[in-house]
């Protein structure tokens, strides 16, 4: 049921590709989807600057030119999904992991679109995890830290990101003030990204229920 949400805005996001532009792509299994719906106009790309060594892998099998960051002043667009996304469209994302790379691309680029499906659209946030990626040695000086916070640090076991970091999912966290959260997070050595994206959120958001695919701009 989600997986036809997930690729009917999918497919949506296409209109929203400019013509010969060099697009940024995120991670997951929305992307997935939009990674396929992309294979479709490839020839109207000039190629794409991938967050993840899986999503670069979805885009070589359809040969869309992989582009290296470093070599671009800016990014047209960059499309990715999120775990959660508030009525402000401050986003929550790091499921998949790749919430450093996906960060780094978004602050690049020009429009941030972000899509998922109705599931993940909230007005708050409540106690919904939020990942962070940390240096292996600093996991545990990083967990005391999130413990004074009122966090509970759960780490994600067998997982290595792409940069050879860990991820630890932070329960329990009163987020009231998701901008402040993040910034103060930011601030404890060790965490090299939080999986809050608030301070660059999304500039466009489109959401699909089962009828229709919702245009939300800010
Ligand atoms: C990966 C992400 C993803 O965008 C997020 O986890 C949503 O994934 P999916 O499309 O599989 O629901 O932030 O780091």
């Amino acid at each position: 049921m989600l997986d036809a949400l997930k690729k009917s805005v999918a497919r949506s996001a296409l209109d929203y590709i400019p013509e010969n532009s060099i697009i940024g792509i995120g991670s997951g299994s929305t992307i997935k989807f939009f990674i396929e719906e992309l294979s479709t106009i490839s020839k109207h790309i000039k190629g794409a600057v991938s967050s993840s060594c899986i999503s670069e892998k979805w885009l070589k099998n359809f040969n869309i030119p992989i582009v290296d960051l470093n070599t671009l002043n800016s990014l047209d667009i960059y499309i990715d999904s999120a775990d959660r996304v508030n009525y402000s469209m401050e986003m929550i994302k790091g499921g998949g992991g790749a919430l450093t790379r996906e960060k780094i691309i978004a602050s690049v680029a020009n429009k941030f679109l972000c899509i998922i499906d109705k599931s993940k659209y909230v007005s708050k946030f409540d106690n919904f995890p939020i990942p962070i990626e940390v240096i292996p040695m600093a996991t545990k000086s990083v967990s005391r830290e999130i413990i004074k916070i009122g966090g509970i640090p759960k780490y994600r076991k067998n997982f290595t990101t792409d940069n050879g970091n860990y991820i630890i999912d932070i329960h329990n966290l009163c987020i009231k003030n998701p901008i402040n959260l993040e910034s103060k997070m930011n601030n404890i050595p060790g965490i090299v990204s939080v999986g809050l994206f608030c301070k660059r959120k999304a500039d466009l958001l489109l959401v699909s229920y089962f009828d229709k695919v919702k245009l939300i701009s800010r």
